[in-house]
C-alpha cells in the first residue's frame, strides 16, 4: 500500500492509474464500519484509495476536533490488511495552504436535522469531500446510511453539480450491542455505552411497529421517544421520521423515508439513521 501525502503525488498516482477507481473518505481511526466500506470498495473498483483526513472546517469551535481520536499506526495497518492501494494522508496546510474562501454546501437540506445545532458541518463536509473528488476523480464512492443527512446530501452535490460519480450508500455496521459503529464511541464510559444504546432501542422498537403495519409518523416517533425516555443519560436532540428527499418530517411513511435521531450521552454527540426501503405494500425497515 502507498501512503502518499501531498496532493501532487496523489494527482500524479490518479494519472497513472487504469481502470476504476474507488474512494473511501474517512477521518480514520477505523472501526469495522470504515473496514466494510473499504470492502465494498475494493469489490466495486480495480483501485482502492482511502482518505485519511480530520477535516478542521467541519468542526463547529466548541466542538471534538483537538481530541478527535487519531491514530494512524493502527490505521495503516488494517488498511495495508485489506488490500487498499493507496492511503491519502495530507496534512491540514496540504489541504487548505490558505484561508478556505470557496464552500460547497446546501443551504435549506444542510441547515436542518444535524445542521440545526452544528451550522458550518456540512459545508466544511462538503467542501472536503469535493477537493478529495477533485484530487482523486473516483468513479466510485461508498459512504455509511448511519451518517444519513451526509449522504443524501452528498448524492445530491453529484447530481446537481454533474459529478460522474457514483455514490453507493452502505448498511450500518453495529456492535454487539446494537450501538451503530462511531469512531466517537471510543469517547464513552461504560456507564454511559448503557445509555447510549438506548438510540439503538428506540429505533429497533420503531422497526417492529414499521414492520407490523403502523405508517403513522407520529406513533412511529412516540415509540421511539417512549423507548429512548428510558435511558435517563440520553439527551435526545431530535428524533424524527423524514423523508430522504426533502429531509423534512412526514406525516406517514413511505419508502423513501428514514429514522433519524440525533442524542448527547454526557459530552458525546452521537446520531443514527435506520432507512426504510422496499415497496409501497411491503416496506422494510433496515437495521
Ligand atoms: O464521514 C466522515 O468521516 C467525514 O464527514 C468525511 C466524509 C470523511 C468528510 O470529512
Amino acid at each position: 500500500m502507498d501512503i502518499l501525502r501531498t496532493k501532487k503525488e496523489i494527482r500524479a498516482w490518479r494519472s497513472a492509474a487504469t481502470g476504476r477507481v474507488a474512494l473511501v473518505p474517512t477521518m480514520g481511526s477505523f472501526h469495522e464500519g470504515h473496514l466494510s466500506l473499504m470492502r465494498t470498495a475494493r469489490a466495486l473498483a480495480d483501485h482502492v484509495v482511502v482518505s485519511l483526513f480530520v477535516n478542521p472546517i467541519q468542526f463547529g469551535p466548541t466542538e471534538d476536533l483537538s481530541r478527535y481520536p487519531r491514530d494512524l499506526e493502527h490505521d495503516e495497518a488494517l488498511a495495508s490488511d485489506l488490500g487498499v492501494d493507496v492511503l491519502f494522508v495530507p496534512t491540514v496546510e496540504e489541504m487548505y495552504p490558505q484561508p478556505q474562501e470557496t464552500y460547497a454546501y446546501w443551504p435549506s437540506l444542510g441547515s436542518v436535522l444535524c445542521g440545526r445545532t452544528r451550522p458550518d458541518h456540512f459545508r466544511g463536509v462538503g467542501t472536503v469531500v469535493i477537493k478529495l473528488f477533485n484530487l482523486t476523480s473516483p468513479h466510485v464512492v461508498p459512504f455509511g446510511r448511519k451518517d444519513g443527512q451526509q449522504v443524501l446530501l452528498i448524492e445530491r452535490l453529484v447530481r446537481e453539480l454533474d459529478l460522474d460519480i457514483e455514490i453507493v450508500a452502505c448498511p450500518t455496521v453495529r456492535d454487539v450491542d446494537g450501538l451503530a459503529m462511531s469512531s466517537r464511541n471510543g469517547y464513552l464510559s461504560p456507564a454511559d455505552r448503557v445509555q447510549a444504546v438506548g438510540i439503538y432501542a428506540g429505533l429497533s422498537a420503531a422497526k417492529v411497529l414499521i414492520e407490523n403495519g403502523e405508517r403513522r409518523s407520529a406513533a412511529i416517533r412516540n415509540e421511539m421517544s417512549t423507548l429512548m425516555g428510558k435511558y435517563p443519560g440520553l439527551g435526545v436532540e431530535y428524533c424524527d421520521v423524514v423523508s430522504r428527499d426533502s429531509l423534512k418530517p412526514v406525516d406517514a411513511l413511505d419508502h423513501r423515508s428514514m429514522l433519524a435521531v440525533a442524542a448527547r450521552v454526557g459530552t458525546t454527540r452521537l446520531i443514527d439513521n435506520l432507512w426504510v426501503v422496499g415497496t409501497e405494500g411491503d416496506l422494510r425497515v433496515e437495521l
